[in-house]
């Protein structure tokens, strides 16, 4: 995995000492408001942790802990999921860390990280329409809108994005 760092934040893979403020995040009825939708159980959480998070990511791609140089606590996860064919940005964060340029300072780094090192051709990333903070995000990073889709039985509408290598 190449290691990844910004002005604020360091990226690294996830330990046992992140899983309490990762069920934390779940549990939080706000950041889950475009992220599924639905609070977390505290068990359901921690099984998330345990089988998805945990250890990870092995390589580049799949969501880094992301901690907050400062304090040096975790405030979230963010990543390029998938693989070569479809890197996907994604990017997490706890509540008491939001509207500081954070997600923001993540997102650019990967998209260079995606781009300068791992020479991929494309970034794709998605957010829920009505999600203007994520939006805004993509936005000032340059990825444009490509199509958007109704999910599920909520009818809850998903915009996806893209951007190309320059
Ligand atoms: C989305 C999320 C990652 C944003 O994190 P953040 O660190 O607060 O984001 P930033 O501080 O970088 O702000 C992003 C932009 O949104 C803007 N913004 C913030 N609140 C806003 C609002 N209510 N309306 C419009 N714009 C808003 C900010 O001003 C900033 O734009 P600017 O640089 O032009 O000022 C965070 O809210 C989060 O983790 N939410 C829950 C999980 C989630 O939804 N993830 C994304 C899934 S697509």
């Amino acid at each position: 995995m190449i290691l990844l760092e910004t002005e604020r934040l360091l990226f690294r893979k996830h330990e046992p000492s992140d899983e309490a403020a990762f069920v934390q995040m779940q549990m939080d009825a706000e950041f889950r408001r475009f992220v599924g939708g639905r609070v977390l159980p505290h068990d359901e959480a921690v099984q998330r942790f345990r089988r998805r998070y945990l250890g990870k990511p092995n390589g580049d791609f799949g969501l880094r802990a992301t901690i907050l140089k400062e304090e040096n606590t975790y405030i979230g996860y963010c990543g390029l999921a998938g693989d070569r064919a479809k890197a996907t940005l994604a990017y997490y964060i706890a509540r008491p860390y939001w509207g500081r340029g954070l997600a923001t300072e993540a997102a650019r780094a990967l998209v260079d990280l995606g781009f300068a090192k791992l020479k991929l051709p494309r970034i794709v990333a998605s957010a829920e329409r009505g999600h203007v903070v994520s939006e805004r995000i993509l936005e000032k990073l340059g990825f444009e809108l490509e199509r958007q889709e109704v999910t599920g039985t909520a009818g809850r509408v998903i915009c996806h994005y893209s951007l190309a290598q320059r």
